[in-house]
């Protein structure tokens, strides 16, 4: 579609809350493009959704055939592109998720199923989440997730969350080395479990590399040592995979990368590859239990969003593709580091594939805001589209474009980001 073909303007004067310019109209691959047809290279891929880009043609087809074929019925019925897409999603998973539960379009409501089949499983109620986790909007994943910030206008919250330390090693909460540390992290959850909840542990639901709460990537060993936690108190492991499954980490699944089997893995965002609302939870046998009519929405298994999302899967599960992810993100990661040497306020680079964070600081170590929120701030000027962490409250910028990314294109997104940081540096 050329921009314009978008019709006459509309205006946005009666959205509930102000929506600023540009007007965006149309995207292509890695590209957001407004009703100037300015194109801005989108480094948080929409909400971390367009995996396989704006636009995926394959992705369009499967829609369009599926929209003529049926778009939607009650999801107690059998359907192709919902079967195709739970068998799918089974067969890609760690070998022990034997089952896929599709009824669900948000991650939001994939993390509060796999917490209803925990504590359906464990007869307890409380989970355990992580200082700066982002689990949802909903008022259960709101109340669950760190970032008190988030909670503070609501006078109602849901019980039985007890947050503890992220495996944050840039800014260790206990001051420690990580080659020294023993996973005191993981080992601290203890004293947590016995003083903080009511000793009624479900779950311990935590995101396989924290996004919203600046790209905490966990180390080496930290998933083993939390499994063995889990298993010694007869805690369910769920991994919130919504921002890193499918192909995010260049491992089909993050939980593949960390070399650790959760009893659950709840995903959303890019499995709809091109923006289609998909989420789905994947669990092991022990995990079974819910009844159907516990965890079922309507817009849960639309035959879109299925046939799209099956589409994607047929992108994505290819080794190449996968390699791509990994090489291209290696590629901005060494710029990046690169970069560093001759700018001091970035403090860390870190990452996995194309689920880069780079963290600025001041010249003593603390985190320097201003400078970030600056960055995003002016970003589109410098033709990148950036998405701010903790909702500007943090140091750490995102680089997570679509999957598809090309080196050339990793060449022009990098050249942009350094014009930009030393443009808003000055
Ligand atoms: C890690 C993680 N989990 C869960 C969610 C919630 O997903 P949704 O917005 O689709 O409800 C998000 C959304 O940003 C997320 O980043």
């Amino acid at each position: 579609m050329s921009t314009t073909d978008a019709g006459p303007k509309s205006d946005s004067s009666a959205f509930y809350n102000p929506i600023h310019d540009p007007r965006m109209v149309t995207g292509e691959g890695v590209y957001l493009i407004d009703g100037e047809g300015r194109r801005y290279i989108d480094c948080s891929s929409g909400t971390y959704n367009m995996s396989v880009g704006y636009q995926n043609p394959a992705v369009i087809r499967a829609i369009k055939e599926q929209a003529e074929i049926l778009i939607d019925c009650a999801s107690r019925f059998e359907t192709d592109p919902a079967n195709r897409l739970a068998q799918r999603l089974v067969d890609l998973a760690p070998p022990s998720l034997t089952r896929a539960h599709i009824n669900v379009s948000s991650g939001s409501t994939a993390n509060e199923g796999a917490l209803r089949m925990a504590q359906q499983a464990t007869g307890r109620r409380d989970v355990v989440t992580t200082f700066r986790a982002h689990l949802g909007q909903t008022l259960w994943t709101i109340s669950l997730s760190g970032n008190a910030f988030r909670r503070a206008p609501f006078a109602l919250e849901a019980a039985g969350g007890t947050q503890v330390p992220d495996p944050y090693c840039f800014r260790c909460f206990y001051a420690q080395d990580p080659s020294t540390c023993k996973m005191m992290c993981v080992d601290r959850i203890n004293d947590f479990l016995e003083y903080a909840t009511s000793g009624n542990v479900a779950a311990i639901l935590i995101e396989a590399i924290s996004g919203y709460g600046g790209n905490i990537v966990p180390p080496p060993g930290y998933f083993q040592a939390l499994r063995a936690l889990c298993d010694e108190h007869g805690i369910k492991l769920i991994m919130d995979e919504i921002q890193t499954g499918i192909g995010r980490t260049g491992y089909m699944f993050a939980s593949e990368y960390h070399g650790v089997e959760p009893d659950a893995i709840t995903l959303g965002k890019g499995l709809g590859g091109s923006g289609a609302p998909q989420a789905a939870i994947l669990t092991n046998d022990g995990m079974t239990g819910l009844s159907g009519l516990d965890h079922s929405f309507t817009f849960g298994t639309n035959l879109l969003a299925a046939a799209a999302a099956v589409a994607t899967l047929d992108i994505i599960d290819d080794p190449a593709f996968l390699a791509n992810v990994r090489d291209v993100g290696q590629y901005i990661k060494d710029r990046l580091a690169e970069m560093q040497t001759r700018h001091p306020v970035i403090g860390d680079v870190r990452g996995v594939g194309l689920m880069l964070g780079v963290e600025l600081v001041h010249t003593d170590g603390s985190p320097e805001v201003g400078l970030t929120n600056r960055m995003i701030d002016a970003a589109m000027d410098h033709g990148l589209v950036m998405r701010p962490t903790r909702s500007g409250r943090s140091s750490v910028l995102k680089i997570k474009p679509p999957l598809i990314m090309t080196r050339a294109e990793a060449d022009l997104l990098c050249d942009r980001f350094e014009q930009l940081l030393v443009a808003e540096s000055r």
